[in-house]
């Protein structure tokens, strides 16, 4: 498998991840949270900005990372007035943050990434994230293929790949984007 040149896939406006606002699951998710409200998170993989911004908007300071310049500045364009939201260029796989925070979000990259990746992103979780940090997580669950991204991947695959470091707390089916129903689940795990 080749990696994706994700700037040309934005510069080419080949995006159909993009649906110009954040995932329906994750604004489910912050209308009942109860985190502490000094909790910094960190949005790996944000591309054009929309879960970053719904982080920032429930009160939380953000940070939204991703390799596309492209992305983040449209990002930034977009969502700039925001208080407490940042953009930054950087790897997830292998940068390193000045200060571990308390929270990820991921939606989209671990289905970006080349699946032979897939333990280095776990390691890079434990890298971004404080001790007791939380992971909240929303993955496709298509079966995986040769051809991607999106790259699925079986609820075993995902729970054996993070139990290791990460104690499961609760999962569930989020609501969908439409087209996406009945190919996401949504897990919150704790750092051990
Ligand atoms: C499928 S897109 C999803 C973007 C966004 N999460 C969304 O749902 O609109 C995957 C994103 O991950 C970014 N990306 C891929 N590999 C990355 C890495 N190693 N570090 C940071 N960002 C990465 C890409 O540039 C792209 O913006």
């Amino acid at each position: 498998m080749s990696e994706t040149n994700w700037e040309q896939r934005y510069l080419d406006q080949d995006t159909p991840w993009d649906k110009g606002e954040p995932a329906p699951g994750l604004v489910d998710w912050l209308n009942n949270q109860k985190l502490d409200p000094n909790a910094r998170i960190l949005v790996p993989g944000c591309g054009c900005g929309h879960d970053a911004a719904a982080w920032a908007n429930a009160g939380f300071e953000t940070t939204g990372i991703d390799l596309s310049e492209l992305a983040l500045n449209q990002a930034g364009e977009r969502y700039q007035a925001i208080p407490g939201l940042a953009f930054f260029a950087g790897n997830f796989l292998e940068d390193k943050p000045y200060e571990p925070y308390d929270l990820i979000f991921e939606h989209t990259l671990y289905c970006a990434i080349d699946p032979s990746r897939r333990d280095e992103y776990a390691q890079a979780l434990t890298r971004w994230l404080k001790p007791e940090g939380h992971f909240l997580a929303i993955h496709f669950t298509f079966p995986l293929t040769e051809e991607g991204p999106p790259f699925g991947a079986s609820r075993e695959e995902i729970i054996d790949r993070f139990s290791d470091s990460f104690e499961l707390i609760e999962e569930w089916e989020p609501r969908n984007f439409q087209g996406r129903e009945r190919e996401e689940l949504m897990f919150y795990w704790k750092r051990k």
